[in-house]
């Protein structure tokens, strides 16, 4: 596996690559893998000849109150991850070699999207995942990206962005990874103590209510969401950030669950936010 820590030597790379005729699949991460991003990888693998990940934890997406030094890193752990499942180039660049000191070119979508859900507390998230995904499709130029399920709205942005600015990627889906008690794999769930863990398991318990209830044939959001807070609120750990249904492209909320229907919730445990969701009738 080749470690790139320039874009110009992922250039070179891409280069060779594409003379000798080969796909190339994209999976931007931020290190610290898990069976999760293991997955995407292995959906890349199996979609495309050559596979680059990036491992890169993206300053912009925080803001200034959230855990950018905290967050968990080890990139030897992810070396080995990836080595395992057959990834052939990870782009692992300084923050120095993405963004220039005088930086000052964002990519956002100016629309109520990427202000519902996560971005009512994380204002200017979505903006930096936009501007670090857009330059990672610069430098890798791959044929398909690939990303979670697990962050949905994230999921919809990167899929407005391409629309929008014509991007010539397809972006694939992949389903949500869970532990075998159902918590669903984050990198954030390292910062769970024993207790915490326990608690953390209020969301795939809602999430796993709500799909059951959408799947009987219940319709009304208010019913859905209130049988899921209810299971939620019951945890003393647990606060609420949001649990809601939305459209799946709009990120806009609705009545009725019916099929592409998003049901997404961020939920802190202690002082950890962890998020989770369905799509009613399944991902498309
Ligand atoms: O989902 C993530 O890990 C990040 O938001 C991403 C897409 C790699 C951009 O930094």
């Amino acid at each position: 596996m080749i470690i790139a820590k320039t874009i110009r030597e992922v250039r070179e790379n891409i280069a060779q690559w594409r003379r000798e005729g080969f796909s190339v699949g994209l999976v931007p991460t931020m290190g610290y893998l898990h069976e999760g991003h293991a997955s995407l990888v292995d959906r890349a693998v199996a979609d495309c000849d050559r596979v680059v990940v990036s491992d890169f934890v993206n300053p912009t997406q925080f803001a200034p109150n959230e855990d950018l030094e905290s967050y968990p890193r080890d990139f030897g752990h992810d070396c080995k991850l990836l080595e395992e499942h057959g990834c052939d180039m990870v782009f692992y660049p300084s923050v120095e070699e993405m963004y220039a000191p005088n930086a000052a070119t964002y990519v956002e979508i100016l629309d109520e999207m990427p202000k519902q859900l996560c971005g009512k507390t994380r204002p200017i998230h979505f903006r930096g995942v936009c501007t670090v995904v857009s330059k990672l499709f610069n430098i890798v130029q791959p044929d398909k990206a690939f990303f979670g399920q697990k962050d949905a709205q994230q999921l919809a942005v990167i899929r407005r962005m391409v629309r929008d600015l014509s991007y010539g990627i397809e972006i694939v889906g992949c389903p949500i990874v869970r532990e075998n008690d159902g918590l669903a794999k984050s990198s954030r769930n390292t910062y769970l103590d024993a207790n915490e863990r326990k608690a953390a398991l209020v969301l795939s318990k809602a999430v796993f209510r709500g799909e059951y209830l959408v799947k009987s044939g219940v319709t009304d959001s208010e019913k859905v969401l209130a049988e899921m807070t209810a299971i939620i609120s019951a945890e003393p750990l647990a606060k609420i950030d949001y649990v809601s249904a939305v459209d799946g492209e709009t990120m806009l909320p609705v009545d009725a669950i019916t099929n592409g229907v998003l049901v997404a919730m961020a939920v802190y445990i202690g002082k950890t936010r962890l998020i989770d969701n369905f799509i009613a009738g399944g991902p498309k």
